[in-house]
């Protein structure tokens, strides 16, 4: 796909990945349109974006935690852009707690509405258009929680599992349409997310030496993979590289991640010391450690 002049709605475009997705696929000459809550954390980036000599990309709020919201932002993204050729759904929280603890209370519902009702509800809203034309894509970012949950992070794994089959079935759907699929896995990441996860009081010691011990990739180079993943027509991105084999053997990814994080309530009581697993070279080897490392 030639991304110049193509009309592309990026949702989670104020920070981190999103923000990183935006400024590239400006930079590919496309005619963007950026989402977040709140103007002021936009404005900024469509600034950015106009100074590098690029349109300047139209600014949509709305919260996406809210039913009903993704609906009218699609029909505001149409009516300022006039079609969108293009979607990309960033926009994300994280969870808190055990899944025992967090319970299906409002804001677990809300963690649900904006990981996951709310791309399905902008990409059923885009689609008829994008068919019309036999020609669209839409890349869906989930995370590679999706495959290897790590405990405390409240209802945020299942939403991105959802994400992430949900995707491989509207592609499925979608064959010899002419619209591509993109799924993202994404590792860890340094964005303002990670950084909130890392920084938690509570986050116990072995989480946070596991933490230590995986590659960590930057939003910039993320972005660039995700660009030539809509340019090259591939289906999925996983990033940082080291995590390739995740999604391909999730069993033993899953056991990895198990024996590196455990169970977090149950290390935070009794953390005395390294434990078995994090003295393991091999394990530090086949995590990549080294390659990068969070703040
Ligand atoms: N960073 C990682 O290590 C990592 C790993 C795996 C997957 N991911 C995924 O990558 C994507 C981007 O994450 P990130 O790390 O870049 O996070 P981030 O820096 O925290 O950015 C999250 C974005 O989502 C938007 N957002 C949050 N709640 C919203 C709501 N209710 N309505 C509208 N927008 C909302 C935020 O906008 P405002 O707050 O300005 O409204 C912000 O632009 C997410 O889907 C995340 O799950 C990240």
């Amino acid at each position: 796909m030639d991304l110049r002049d193509k009309k592309i709605l990026i949702t989670g475009a104020s920070s981190g990945i999103g923000q990183a997705i935006a400024r590239a696929l400006a930079g590919r000459g496309a005619l963007i349109a950026i989402v977040g809550r709140h103007a002021e954390r936009l404005t900024p980036l469509a600034d950015e974006i106009v100074a590098a000599g690029h349109p300047r990309p139209v600014v949509l709020t709305a919260d996406l935690s809210k039913p009903g919201n993704a609906e009218s932002l699609a029909a505001r993204a149409i009516a300022e852009l006039g079609t969108v050729d293009v979607l990309i759904n960033d926009a994300a929280v994280e969870g808190i707690g055990s899944y025992a603890t967090a319970g299906d209370g409002s804001d677990s519902r809300a963690l649900f509405e904006t990981n996951y009702w709310s791309p399905m509800v902008l990409i059923r809203a885009l689609l008829p258009e994008m068919r019309a034309r036999g020609a669209g894509a839409v890349v869906n970012v989930s995370s590679l929680g999706a495959i290897t949950p790590v405990a405390g992070t409240g209802h945020y794994p299942s939403s991105k599992a959802a994400l992430a089959i949900a995707t491989e079935a509207v592609r499925a759907e979608l064959r010899h349409s002419g619209i591509r699929v993109v799924l993202v896995y994404p590792g860890f990441v340094d964005t303002p997310m990670l950084r909130a996860f890392m920084e938690r009081e509570n986050l116990p010691a072995r989480m946070r030496r596991s933490l230590g011990l995986m590659p960590v990739g930057q939003p910039d180079a993320l972005a660039r993979r995700v660009v030539t993943a809509l340019e090259r027509g591939r289906k999925t991105v996983v990033y940082p590289r080291s995590y390739a084999m995740t999604p391909l053997i999730p069993a033993l990814s899953r056991w990895f991640t198990s024996l590196l994080f455990g169970s977090g309530e149950a290390a935070a009581v009794s953390d005395t010391g390294p434990r078995r697993c994090c003295r393991w070279t091999p394990l530090r080897l086949a995590a990549g450690a080294g390659r990068a490392a969070p703040r």
